[in-house]
């Protein structure tokens, strides 16, 4: 679904990602740990296309994206909900429902399913939610553009840990209703641990390890790594 293949790129002259290369299949979650300044940001910015490709390649369903757009990769099938929630503030949760999902012809109605918490609120702007009210709507908004992947940074950051769980609660049942592709950066081990048996380390703008399995659902060996 997603083929990322020595993938490089940095800022202005500054190189950060250093040739990454991973693969992720059909309704497969993919998590993504590395230390502040890793470089995970900056890896799904450059997959969402919000930063130039120096080298290697992005493919979606086979399609090289390394050059297009972001809207027209977010045309292509990808989603992408940047670190710190980008609402908009002065529109209600409705609106930010409607303006995502008008492209894809999407009934709002199917993905508030999944959001009971956020159909409450419908009349609410979007700027007098609550943080990980907001985080949640910011997935919401970005189901509505009917993706076939979805590019994930720190959607617990900064959230209570009552919402937390509800993040986790919701991803889990995107997984298992939607079949959704999803690449998950995250430091919030317990979201990691729930959600994904693959996880990959990031340091340095370098792939430096992949975690599978029950190594990858061990709390202790991966809080070690973030030391
Ligand atoms: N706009 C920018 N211009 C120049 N350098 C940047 C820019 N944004 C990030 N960087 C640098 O790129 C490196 C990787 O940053 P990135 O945001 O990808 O890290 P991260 O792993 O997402 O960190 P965090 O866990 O803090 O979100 C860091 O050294 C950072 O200072
Ligand atoms: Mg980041």
């Amino acid at each position: 679904m997603l083929d990322v293949s020595q993938l490089r790129s940095g800022y202005g002259r500054i190189p950060i990602l250093a040739g990454v290369s991973f693969s992720l299949g059909e309704g497969e979650m993919l998590g993504v740990l590395g230390h502040n300044g890793a470089g995970k940001t900056t890896l799904l910015k450059t997959i969402a296309g919000f930063i130039p490709v120096n080298g290697g390649s992005v493919k979606l369903c086979g399609s090289e994206m390394k050059a297009a757009a972001p809207h027209a990769r977010a045309r292509a099938g990808m989603g992408y909900v940047p670190q710190g929630r980008r609402i908009f503030p002065s529109l209600t949760v409705k609106e930010n429902l409607e303006i995502a999902a008008a492209r894809s012809r999407r009934a709002i109605g199917e993905v508030l399913e999944l959001f009971p918490r956020i159909t409450r609120l419908l009349d609410r702007k979007g700027g007098a939610l609550s943080g990980g009210e907001q985080q949640l709507l910011a997935l919401a908004r970005c189901l509505c553009a009917r993706p076939r992947v979805i590019l994930l940074d720190e959607p617990t950051e900064g959230i209570q840990p009552s919402i937390i769980e509800e993040m986790i609660e919701t991803l889990k049942n995107i997984r298992n209703s939607e079949r959704l592709t999803v690449l998950l950066v995250e430091q919030n081990l317990e979201c990691l641990t729930a959600l994904t048996d693959r996880i990959l380390v990031l340091n340095r703008g370098s792939i430096v390890k992949e975690m599978r399995g029950a190594e990858a659902h061990d709390r202790e060996a991966l809080a070690e790594l973030m030391m």
